[in-house]
């Protein structure tokens, strides 16, 4: 059976149709998914029944995948898989004023994943497990298009730019705590404001809620053109929202879009899926 893919959005987004991640997909129709991927930046897959290791194997098709560290409302030991959810381990609902969920709600705030690693990951993908009857979608932005639509002395003067990302800055943002492993390992890293892609030659402005300052300009400016950048990334025309189904797979471009989950009724209803971050292939400067 072939793939096929539909386009989601105007600009990016694409639903892939004709795979089954539980049975070993050729490499034929695997190509068509990097190249879709690649193209579209969000490939959204409906009715996956997969379990983690069903996850990880497909996800290291695309890469080495990024270990997750400790944190809070995560598990304990690293691994591959990290788990959105407000759903404790006896199956009760976390309450939103819990630390965990206040460390969670960072996901709220528009993000690249591992922007503030020193080699920024490729892509993420979400598997849902669990969702609430209304709610929680996820968005995703392209920076593809807000590049695109910049003004040419703006893309000019943008090109060399070097941003400082920093993981304590949204953490802050949502006045959550950082482990003392994150304090140690996890220091500011500097990342091209605009990437290229070299499969399709599009350039992208690489920024979101870890982008803290600009290198070469002072604070105040340095934050007012990252907020000036990220309101143009994020208007709607450039923006996909995902309503979830349980079994949907949606993996995205780190490189090309920025994401955000929404809220739902925390308080009384369960909402899991489940994450795994394949890593990317060198630094962006
Ligand atoms: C993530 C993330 C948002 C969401 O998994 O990286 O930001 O909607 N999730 O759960
Ligand atoms: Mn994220």
């Amino acid at each position: 059976m072939s793939v096929k893919i539909t386009q989601l959005h105007p600009r990016f987004g694409a639903r892939v149709e004709g795979i089954n991640i539980t049975r070993h997909m050729s490499e034929n129709d695997f190509n068509d998914v990097r190249t879709a991927f690649e193209k579209y930046s969000v490939i959204v897959i409906h009715d996956q029944d997969i379990d983690d290791d069903q996850q990880i194997e497909f996800s290291q098709r695309f890469g080495d995948l990024e270990m997750m560290a400790p944190h809070l409302g995560n598990d304990e030991k690293p691994r591959h898989i990290s788990v959105m959810h407000n759903e404790d381990r006896n199956g009760k609902i976390i309450p939103p004023e819990d630390e965990r969920m206040i460390y969670q709600s960072a996901n709220m705030i528009w993000h690249s994943d591992s922007s503030f690693k020193p080699i920024p990951s490729l892509c993420s993908m979400l598997h849902a497990r669990i969702l609430p009857p209304k709610g929680g979608e996820t968005e995703f932005a392209s920076m593809r298009a807000a590049y695109d639509t910049l003004e040419p002395d703006m893309k000019n003067y943008l090109e060399n730019k070097v941003v400082i990302h920093d993981f304590a800055t949204t953490r802050k943002m949502v006045g959550g705590q950082l482990s003392d492993w994150q304090k140690k390992n996890l220091p500011p890293v500097r990342q091209a404001l605009i990437r290229k892609n070299s499969v399709t030659n599009r350039k992208a402005v690489f920024i979101g809620g870890h982008a803290t300052l600009i290198e070469g300009m002072d604070e105040e400016n340095g934050k007012s053109l990252l907020a000036q950048l990220l309101k143009h990334a994020t208007q709607k025309a450039f923006v996909y929202s995902h309503q979830w189904k349980v079994g949907d797979l949606v993996i995205w471009d780190n490189r090309a879009v920025l994401h955000r989950g929404r809220t739902w009724d925390v308080a009384n209803h369960k909402r899991v899926l489940h994450r795994t971050t394949v890593a990317g292939d060198g630094p962006t400067v």
